[in-house]
């Protein structure tokens, strides 16, 4: 997408920042214990990527792929799931990534795929919330950042076509 399109919403250096902050309090939260962080593929691989880097824990990483959106700026409204796990989760403190929870119906599908397969604990961390979007209540640990009900892309999410994942600031197509 041409770069006049679009305007900068949330700058690389307050993700930065947001990221760093909350990569301490995760450190503080798991002290002594060995986890399975989960990035929610495919536009929670950045974020999960910088997150661990700030994480001073004993943490093993697996991917989880889900997708509703395909080509389209608007949710299909019906989740697949694109990528599994490899290790067991029962038994296991697991941390789930996202980029962004907008409908609720992504996350709410995932979290209930994780819980069926009896982890310890489940703790969910999302990067932005578009809350006025919301379908469905989903329980979320935390999220950095609110979204206006805008198109929001880069640092992993993408414009229309599946380009643009790779600008270092969350940006929004200008109305
Ligand atoms: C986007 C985003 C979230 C989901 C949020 O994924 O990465 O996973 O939509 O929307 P929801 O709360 O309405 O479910 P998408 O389906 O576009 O796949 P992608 O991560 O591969 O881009």
């Amino acid at each position: 997408m041409n770069d006049t399109d679009w305007e900068v919403l949330i700058s690389a250096d307050r993700i930065q920042e947001g990221i760093r902050k909350l990569g301490a309090e995760l450190t503080e939260i798991y002290s002594g214990k060995k986890i399975i962080v989960i990035p929610l593929l495919r536009g929670g691989f950045m974020f999960a990527a910088d997150l661990v880097r700030y994480m001073d824990v004993d943490l093993q990483i697996e991917f989880l792929g889900a997708a509703s959106y395909g080509e389209q700026t608007q949710s299909s409204g019906e989740v697949r799931l694109t990528l599994d796990t490899t290790l067991p989760l029962s038994g296991r403190d697991v941390l789930l990534v996202e980029d962004i929870i907008d409908t609720g119906l992504t996350l709410a599908y995932i979290q209930k795929l994780i819980k069926s397969r009896n982890p310890t604990s489940l703790r969910t961390i999302v990067l932005l919330d578009k809350e006025i979007r919301r379908k469905v209540a989903v329980e979320v640990n935390e999220c950095i950042f609110s979204v206006p009900d805008r198109f929001v892309f880069g640092y992993g999410l993408d414009s229309p076509g599946g380009f643009d994942r790779n600008l270092p600031d969350i940006v929004a197509l200008k109305e």
